[in-house]
């Protein structure tokens, strides 16, 4: 078994966190001392360094843009010499308001649940699906779906409010910030949500486009449909209705420059999975119309209200309100579980879409900031990765597929609603929490896209919340195991596509062992590839925040990185960021549920982490980090009832 070095990187003196200024000093992160890694020597220049002229293109991508996106992604790394370009101090006098109004649009209130939170069940059982209030048990959605509730008020108030709501204020006294149920790198939000519905008693009384506002947890309504476009009959079967997200870039680059076109991303994922799993607590199911184009889905939501934007041909500081507009990412059908048989057609959709145009569209966009930064690589990669309408992308629904249990016991008997809304990232992890191997098992049964299919390889994205994705599974796991009872300490490597198990053990290093480590359930494609302490490691690849170290594991999400974007265009650069998004929220939910926590993390030294696991090239790269383990309460910081809030943008 090979062995990890346990000094592989010293924790700089005054090492940033992740919040706090991310400009290090050149003399603070040092390269590791290679002496002390003989077995595995890092070279100072990046290994993986990607040759962004001479892009070989086997497949259908216009090698002009798979440049680009190279270039971004290469430009956008961190590394230990040099983080990606970014602020110099945070603009606090033109922080972006987070809360998104479409000022004068009718605002139409959704119903504020009872929180259920302290019904826990008493002695889980792994018979009963739901708690004494008959609400879904968290675990239970991943073998089953309850029966579908009609679409109504109720139910589309508790699918926000169990999605995208806010789930807290927090307080230090001089500082005063709104939580939300969906988690976002750096708390900035540049996620927003609409919905396209059908006429809703109570709501609307004809089919109408609203936009979600979380701090007033109502729709703010943009359009009203005529009932002659007949979109839902059309279309989708009974009941469905459509949630579509969009990204205001300029909110994360205020804080992470060029490096926020990946985080607002990572957010769309988040995003994405939220909503699946609010709509599987009410019999949902829940998936992306791929087919759509970026036009179409403009129109749909509304968004050519925003002037078109004029990329700089470099970074640019002043008055750019421009630079504030929406960017229309996906939609989602939302429909009630088990219809599967339906097919949407495109063509016909993209000609009604034509007509969105002359709707009656309510409301004015507010402004977030007085003065602006513009960091021009985001816009132009955005506008290169934007996909076109794809009529032959054929939709289709699979049956849903059981995700795999091996320890039900692992489960603290929280409800669906128990588990999201008490979601929280941990700002540090305690270094002594261990879980037990049955539940790291169990948690990593939820992260497989096809679920438990002991016959057939993991690659289909079958299982919940995965399902909404349309694309074969091309995001895996390296794992740090720091805190596993009955584990070995070390590397670790779970397989969420196997038909790429033999190419990642070829670009891999050699001496990785590659064995199925004890008590591994059967059906999970989980490798042990080294042993040794890894918390100094993982600490340092993960810009040297402890809380990469201190948990019971830690994990870089590893991407089959340039054959997708190759072969399958580059607007799966986003998607491929949505698909590491979709599986950081099952990290989170399951953490919760098991009793622990656990931290996105965006930040990471990107080329340290393929030296390490021995990749060259651009075939895998890792996009984002992950850490779940026993939390730090921060006792200064005090919390306060998500509604009603303060009075604050904030
Ligand atoms: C994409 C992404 C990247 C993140 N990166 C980091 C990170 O590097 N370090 C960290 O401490 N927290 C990180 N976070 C956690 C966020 O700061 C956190 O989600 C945000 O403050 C909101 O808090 P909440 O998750 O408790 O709602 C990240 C979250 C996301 C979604």
């Amino acid at each position: 078994m090979p062995h990890l070095s346990t000094s592989f990187y010293s924790r700089p003196p005054n090492a940033n966190r992740f919040h706090l200024n991310l400009r290090p000093s050149t003399s603070v992160l040092r390269l590791p001392n290679r002496k002390l890694i003989p077995a595995m020597s890092f070279s100072s220049s990046s290994a993986s360094k990607m040759n962004t002229r001479q892009v070989k293109n086997p497949g259908t991508t216009d090698p002009r843009k798979l440049s680009h996106v190279l270039k971004y992604h290469d430009q956008t790394k961190h590394s230990f010499t040099k983080y990606a370009r970014g602020p110099h101090g945070l603009d606090w006098a033109n922080q972006p308001n987070p809360f998104r109004r479409y000022i004068s649009a009718p605002l139409l209130p959704l119903m504020h649940l009872p929180n259920r939170t302290d019904h826990r069940t008493q002695t889980p059982s792994s018979l009963s699906n739901y708690n004494h209030d008959n609400a879904p048990l968290y675990s239970s959605l991943f073998t089953s779906l309850p029966p579908p509730q009609p679409l109504t008020v109720s139910s589309i108030s508790q699918l926000f409010y169990d999605s995208l709501a806010l789930s807290a204020w927090k307080t230090t006294g001089y500082s005063t910030w709104s939580l939300r149920v969906n988690p976002s790198s750096g708390n900035l939000h540049p996620t927003e949500a609409y919905i396209i519905a059908p006429a809703i008693e109570s709501l609307c009384d004809s089919p109408f486009v609203a936009h979600y506002a979380p701090k007033e947890h109502a729709l703010e309504l943009r359009a009203k449909i005529p009932s002659r476009f007949d979109l839902f009959n059309n279309f989708f079967p009974k009941n469905s209705f459509l949630v579509g997200f969009s990204s205001i870039f300029w909110r994360e680059a205020w804080k992470y420059g060029e490096r926020a076109f990946r985080y607002c991303n990572h957010d769309v994922g988040h995003a994405i999975a939220a909503v699946a799993m609010a709509a599987a607590e009410l019999g949902w199911d829940v998936k992306i119309l791929e087919g759509m184009g970026y036009k179409e889905l403009k129109k749909l939501m509304g968004l050519d209200i925003f002037p078109e934007f004029v990329i700089p041909s470099k970074p640019i500081k002043g008055k750019i309100p421009e630079i504030e507009f929406e960017h229309p990412d996906c939609v989602l059908v939302v429909f009630p579980s088990g219809a599967t048989g339906f097919d949407v057609n495109y063509e016909k959709l993209r000609l009604l879409m034509e007509e969105f145009s002359a709707l009656d569209w309510k409301g004015k966009p507010n402004l977030l900031s007085k003065e602006h930064f513009c960091w021009d690589i985001i816009y132009s990669t955005a506008e290169v990765v934007k996909k076109p309408l794809t009529i032959r992308n054929a939709f289709s629904v699979d049956p849903f597929s059981s995700s795999g249990v091996c320890s039900e016991s692992s489960y603290k008997g929280f409800t669906v609603r128990e588990v999201v809304r008490k979601r929280r990232s941990a700002v540090d992890m305690d270094g002594v929490t261990a879980i037990d191997r049955e539940t790291f098992y169990q948690i990593m049964l939820h992260c497989l896209p096809s679920g438990s299919r002991s016959r057939e390889k993991q690659k289909r994205q079958l299982a919940l919340p995965y399902r909404v994705l349309s694309w074969d599974a091309e995001v895996h796991a390296a794992l740090f195991i720091h805190r596993v009872k009955g584990l070995p300490k070390g590397l670790y490597f779970l397989v969420r596509n196997e038909d790429h198990l033999g190419e990642l053990k070829k670009a891999v290093r050699s001496g990785f062992v590659w064995e199925k480590p004890e008590g591994c359930p059967r059906d999970l494609p989980l490798y042990e590839l080294a042993r040794g302490d890894c918390q100094q490691l993982a600490k340092g690849l993960s810009c040297h925040q402890d809380i990469a170290g201190d948990g019971c594991f830690s994990l870089g999400m590893v991407a089959h990185f340039e054959p997708t974007l190759s072969n399958k265009n580059v607007w799966m650069y986003p998607r491929l960021f949505w698909e590491t998004g979709v599986l950081g929220q099952v990290l989170y939910l399951e953490a919760h549920a098991v009793g622990i926590s656990a931290t996105g993390i965006g930040c990471f030294f990107d080329d340290p982490v393929h030296e390490v696991l021995g990749l060259t090239g651009s075939k895998f790269q890792s996009l984002y980090h992950f850490t779940v383990g026993g939390p730090v309460v921060d006792r200064r910081i005090m919390s306060l009832p998500a509604y009603p809030g303060p009075n604050i943008d904030a």
